[in-house]
């Protein structure tokens, strides 16, 4: 008979160790109202519970942080590299079609990172599908919903408990 796991962290994994921070741009704080057809129902306090609870389980440390300033995103990320985080994950919401010091912030601090989005990007406007991120990122996620920041986490928990 087949060996019941124990728990989602299953105690023969090794361990995850290591802090990831969680990035979310402007307009993302209105989550849950905002274009639900694109964003869905989720509120970026659902996200970031979803995402610190699957930490938790993992053993791994998890920050989130959002704003609607270019430069205070710019300054989280330049304080990640301070911080010892290993991971990030960004979604630069609007800020991917448009902001080169927020991709310079990125690849000054030489964080890996994935890049996240609800909606599917390329299913959208034209603008919407060029990426300032994209091609410095680990990989990219996109359409996904919710899902996307989860798979993104899980992604960067196997690759923590290799290291
Ligand atoms: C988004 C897609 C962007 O084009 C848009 O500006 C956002 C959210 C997404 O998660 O689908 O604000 O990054």
């Amino acid at each position: 008979m087949k060996k019941q796991k124990e728990s989602s962290d299953d105690a023969e994994s090794p361990t995850a160790s290591g802090r990831v921070l969680v990035i979310h741009g402007p307009n993302l704080n209105l989550l849950g109202t905002r274009e639900p057809k694109h964003y869905g129902l989720h509120t970026l306090a659902d996200i970031n519970l979803a995402l610190a609870c699957r930490a938790e389980a993992a053993g791994i440390q998890l920050d989130s942080f959002q704003s609607n300033h270019e430069g205070a995103l710019i300054e989280r990320i330049h304080a990640a590299r301070a911080e010892g985080v290993r991971y990030l994950i960004i979604n630069p919401a609007a800020y991917t079609h448009t902001s080169v010091a927020l991709r310079d912030a990125i690849a000054a601090v030489g964080i890996p990172f994935i890049e996240v989005h609800l909606s599917n990007v390329h299913a959208r406007e034209p603008f919407r599908q060029h990426s300032y991120f994209s091609d410095l990122a680990i990989g990219v996620i996109s359409g996904l919903g919710n899902e996307s920041y989860l798979l993104a986490l899980d992604y960067i928990i196997g690759r923590l408990r290799q290291d």
